[in-house]
C-alpha cells in the first residue's frame, strides 16, 4: 500500500473517497469535518440530526457528494466518546475505514489525521496510529486462495491531508514509523498462519535470513551440527522426535553503539507441536501451526528495529524446532542436562517451549543483556488466566515490568502480570534432577515462567506468554482472524522508549 502526505484542503482532494471523524454526541461538527459538512450544504448534519450517525465508536456511514466537494464518497467514521478516546481507538477506526472503503472498491483515500486536531494527541503518534490501522486492518493472508471466488478489492493508496503545513513533518515522521511498524507486524502475521509443512524450523531460518539480507541486520543461523556443539541440549532434546532438524537463528541490530549492552530479544518458534509422546488430541491440534508466534514476534521486530535504525543495539535470538513424536523423541521420564549443567526431568514433552527457551536464556547471558524479554505461545494455562485479551507478563525486574506494561498500554497490546513466588519456584523442583518441566494444573501459566527463570543468569528479563494473543479466531477491525503479530508492535515501543545501555 502506498502511503502518502499532502499538506491541503481536503474538501479539494479527488479521490475515490475521504474519510473525516466525528466524536460521539457532536451536534455542529467543525475542523475539515464540520468544513466539509458546509461544503455539502448541511448533509453531515442531516444524519446527526435524525439520528442516523451519532459518532459510536467505529459506526460508518458513507455519502456521495455529487459535486459539493472532489472526492467521490465520504466516509464519516465515528470516534465514540471523547473522554474515552485514545491512540488505540485511532488504529481501530482507520482499520475500519480502511477495510469498509475496500469493500466499496475504493482504490484510492484520503483521510484526515484522526485525533490530531481537536482530539488533542499528538500529531505524530496519531499519524502513526492512522497508517498502522488502515495497513492492519486491510491485511490478508492469502498465498494458498486460488482467487477466483475470493474478495480481491485491493486498497492501492493512502493519503493523510493536512491544512496546516506545520504539522507536515510530524505527520510525515509518524507515517514513515507506522508503516514500518505495520509492515513489520504483517511480516510476523505471515510467519505464524503459515502451516507446519510450510514454516518448517529450516524454513523458519530461511526467512529471518533474507530478512537480515534486506534491512542490513546480522544474521547467523546455527544447524542441527552447530546447535550440539554448542551444547544446546534442551533443544536438540525437543527437536529429536521429528525428521526436520532445529535451528538456532541469531540477529543483530548494532546501534549506535556495537559495545553497548543490548536488549536480547528470545523467541519460542516451534513450528508445529504435536505434544511429542505426550500427545495432544486431536480436537484443534491443527492450531499449534502458530506455536512459533513468539519466534514470528522476533523476526518483525528485528526487521522494524533494523529500519528505524533505533540507536539500542538489539539482538534477536528463535529457538526453532518442530514437537514430534518419532522413534527417537523424547520421552516422559528421561532426564537431559541443559547448557547451564541444570538437569531436567522430562515429566511431559508437552511442555516443549519451556525447554528450547532454557538453552536460548542460558545462551542470552554471553550478551550481557541490558534486559531480555522472551515471547511464547507457553501455556494453555495463560489462556484460562487472561483469555485472548492480554499477555501474560512475568519479569525478574520491576523496573522492566513497568515499561513493559506501558508499551503494552501504549500499542494496544496489553501484558498482565502475574507474580512469580517461591512457592511455585519450589513447584519445579525435581525428585531425581535439578528441574521438573511441569508443575500442577494449579498456576500453570506462572509454573513455566519459574522453569525459565531457573535458566536466567543475573540480568533484567520478562517473559511474555502469548499464547491466548497469537492467534485471532474472531476479526477485530485491525486484528483479521488468523497470527495476530502479537508482540512486535509492543517491542518497537518499547526499544524506541530506550536509551542505549552503557556498555560494560
Ligand atoms: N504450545 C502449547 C501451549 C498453548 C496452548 C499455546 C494453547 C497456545 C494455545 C505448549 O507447548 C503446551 O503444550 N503447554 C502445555 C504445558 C503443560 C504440559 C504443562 C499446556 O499448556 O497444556
Ligand atoms: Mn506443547
Ligand atoms: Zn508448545
Amino acid at each position: 500500500m502506498d502511503i502518502s502526505v499532502a499538506i491541503e484542503n481536503i474538501a479539494a482532494w479527488e479521490t475515490d473517497a475521504i474519510v473525516l471523524n466525528l466524536f460521539e454526541g457532536v451536534t455542529v461538527p467543525g475542523g475539515a469535518t464540520g468544513a466539509v459538512d458546509a461544503a455539502l450544504n448541511g448533509q453531515v448534519r442531516d444524519l446527526i440530526d435524525t439520528g442516523d450517525f451519532t459518532g459510536k465508536f467505529k459506526q460508518i456511514a458513507v455519502l456521495y457528494p455529487r459535486g459539493g466537494i472532489s472526492a467521490k464518497r465520504l466516509l464519516l467514521v465515528g470516534l465514540g466518546k471523547r473522554e474515552e478516546f485514545t491512540l488505540d481507538r485511532v488504529r481501530q477506526v482507520s482499520a475500519a475505514a480502511a477495510r469498509h472503503a475496500r469493500g466499496l472498491g475504493v482504490e484510492q483515500l484520503a483521510t484526515v489525521v484522526h485525533g490530531g486536531g481537536v482530539g488533542g494527541l499528538d500529531v505524530s503518534d496519531a499519524a502513526q496510529a492512522v497508517v498502522e490501522g488502515a495497513i492492519l486492518g486491510t491485511y490478508r493472508f492469502t498465498p494458498y486462495k486460488s482467487g477466483e471466488d475470493d474478495d480481491n478489492n485491493e486498497l492501492e493508496g493512502i493519503t493523510l491531508v493536512e491544512f496546516d503545513a506545520a504539522k507536515e513533518n510530524d505527520i510525515e515522521n509518524g507515517s514513515d514509523a507506522g508503516r514500518i511498524i505495520a509492515e513489520a507486524t504483517c511480516l510476523a502475521r505471515d510467519l505464524g498462519s503459515h502451516p507446519g509443512n510450510e514454516m518448517t524450523p529450516a524454513i523458519l531460518a530461511g526467512r529471518a535470513e533474507s530478512m537480515a539480507r534486506e534491512t542490513g541486520l546480522r544474521c547467523e543461523i546455527f544447524d542441527e551440527g552447530r546447535i550440539a556443539s554448542e551444547g544446546m541440549r534442551t533443544i536438540q532434546a525437543v527437536a529429536q522426535g521429528s525428521a526436520q532438524p532445529p535451528r538456532f537463528i541469531v540477529l543483530e541490530h548494532e546501534g549506535d553503539d556495537p559495545e553497548a549492552a543490548p536488549a536480547v530479544l528470545i523467541g519460542k518458534g516451534i513450528t508445529f507441536d504435536s505434544g511429542g509422546i505426550s500427545i495432544k488430541g486431536s480436537e484443534g491440534m491443527w492450531d499449534m501451526k502458530f506455536d512459533m508466534g513468539g519466534a514470528a514476534a522476533v523476526i518483525g521486530a528485528m526487521q522494524a528495529v533494523a529500519r528505524l535504525d533505533l540507536p539500542v543495539r538489539t539482538i534477536g535470538l528463535v529457538a526453532a524446532s518442530e514437537n514430534m513424536p518419532g522413534s527417537r523423541a523424547l520421552k516422559p521420564g528421561d532426564i537431559i542436562r541443559s547448557m547451564l549443567g541444570k538437569t531436567i526431568e522430562i515429566r511431559s514433552t508437552d511442555a516443549e517451549g519451556r525447554l528450547v527457551l532454557a538453552d536460548a536464556v542460558a545462551y542470552a547471558a554471553r550478551y550481557n543483556p541490558s534486559a531480555a524479554i522472551d515471547l511464547a505461545t507457553l501455556s494453555g494455562a495463560c489462556v484460562i488466566a487472561l483469555g485472548h485479551e492480554a499477555s501474560g507478563l512475568f519479569s525478574n525486574d520491576d523496573g522492566l515490568a513497568a515499561e513493559i506494561a506501558a508499551a503494552g498500554e501504549r500499542t494496544g497490546e496489553i501484558a498482565w502480570r502475574l507474580p512469580v513466588l517461591d512457592g511455585h519456584r519450589e513447584e519445579m523442583k525435581s525428585d531425581v534432577a535439578d528441574l521438573k518441566n511441569t508443575g500442577g494444573r494449579a498456576g500453570g501459566a506462572i509454573t513455566g515462567a519459574a522453569f525459565i527463570e531457573a535458566f536466567v543468569q543475573d540480568f533484567p528479563w520478562a517473559h511474555l506468554d502469548i499464547a491466548g494473543t497469537a492467534w485471532a479466531s474472531k476479526d477485530l477491525p485491525h486484528v483479521p482472524k488468523g497470527g495476530t503479530g502479537v508482540g512486535v508492535r509492543l517491542l518497537v515501543d518499547l526499544l524506541r522508549n530506550k536509551e542505549n545501555a552503557p556498555g560494560p
